[in-house]
């Protein structure tokens, strides 16, 4: 069946042009196969939905299909894939949206998507199962301001140094700052709160990067496990985006304990924050082979070359069967989700 689907792209977060990108491979897949992608770009700024330069909306048509509206013109679709990383795309408020519009999409749902997004929140559910994450204070903005002294004191004693800076809801390292020493740490915390209002403090953990894809709803496939390699300092946004600067290695060549808890906690944690559809699950690997999770992103950069897709194409899964996968898994769990009534 030829599917109409809308491809969000762009947003409004700061992962704006990467989510772009992203997008462009999707498109470009969808247009390979059977189904017909319609782009609908959302504006950076004002966060206006657009299509071929028409302002539209996202809204039920009443017969229970959902449409995309410019005036009172409407054009029906059958599933929304967000492209989108990071705040108001990745982070439940755009699952949102398709809910509310009775619009069936790719993906994790609202509170997933939440939880993923949050890192602060995101270690309480790994906690609580027993996944180990890198120890971590939380400090929000306004405590902050009122006591800087407090919050640097709670990070010298809680946490030491060196450790990472980062806020809690964004991704692809924008805001984040290593911390060499005390005398750095305002800095940091000016700069991730710029980002967002809760910021991370972490203890920066000495180990490898590694990443695993995880695809499906109940039933999961997991990937091979990836090693990420680069040569600066850390994983920073030049050395993610800018040609040649990491190189992934699949599978990775560490021990096959380490790699089976990584992909046994993968599959776990998506389970935990009841993902679906997709997602990539980072972890270090200290040298003792211990493995701690670091975290789940429910959108995660989806080139042919990115990541997500690469792990998934060293577990059999060539680019258009996981985009033509994901369709079906979003339009089932859709279907599945009707079966209920709140
Ligand atoms: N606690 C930590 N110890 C060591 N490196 C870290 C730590 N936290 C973050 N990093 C480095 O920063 C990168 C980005 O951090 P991450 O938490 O994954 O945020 P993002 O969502 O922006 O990818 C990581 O890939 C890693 O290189
Ligand atoms: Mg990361």
């Amino acid at each position: 069946m030829s599917l109409r689907i809308a491809v969000l792209r762009g947003g409004r977060s700061s992962e704006h042009e990467v989510s772009m990108a992203s997008a462009d491979a999707v498109i470009a897949a969808l247009e390979a196969g059977p189904h017909e992608p319609i782009p609908v770009t959302i504006d950076r700024e004002s966060g206006l939905w657009r299509r071929d330069g028409q302002t539209v909306q996202l809204a039920p048509k009443g017969n229970g299909t959902p449409e995309l509206r410019s005036g009172i013109d409407g054009e029906p679709i059958d599933l929304v894939f967000p492209v989108l990383h990071g705040p108001f795309g990745e982070d439940g408020t755009v699952q949102g949206a398709c809910e509310t519009a009775g619009a069936p999409y790719v993906g994790a749902g609202v509170a997933a998507s939440a939880v993923a997004m949050d890192k602060g929140m995101f270690k309480v559910f790994m906690n609580d199962i027993g996944i180990a994450t890198a120890k971590h204070a939380l400090l929000t903005h306004a405590r902050w301001r009122q006591d800087p002294a407090g919050a640097a004191q709670r990070v010298a004693k809680n946490i030491g140094y060196p450790c990472f800076s980062k806020p809690a809801r964004l991704g692809s390292s924008v805001g984040i700052s290593r911390v060499a020493d005390a005398s750095e740490l305002t800095e940091a915390l000016d700069l991730a709160f710029v980002h967002d209002s809760r910021v991370l403090v972490e203890t920066a953990i000495v180990g490898r990067e590694i990443e695993v894809g995880v695809l499906g709803n109940d039933e999961l496939e997991v990937s091979p496990v990836g090693e990420i390699s680069y040569a600066s300092d850390w994983y920073d946004y030049s050395t993610k985006y800018e040609p040649n600067q990491m190189s992934l290695t699949v599978p990775a060549d560490i021990p096959e304990q380490s790699a089976q808890s990584a992909r046994e906690a993968a599959a776990a944690a998506f389970k935990a924050i009841d993902c679906a559809g997709m997602a990539r699950v980072d972890f270090f690997l200290e040298p003792s082979g211990q493995v701690l999770i670091s975290e789940l992103n429910t959108i995660p950069g989806f080139t042919p070359t990115s990541v997500y897709a690469s792990l998934m194409q060293a577990g059999g899964m060539d680019y258009e069967t996981l985009i033509e996968r994901l369709d079906q898994l979003g339009l089932e769990r859709a279907e599945a989700a009707s079966g209920y009534r709140c």
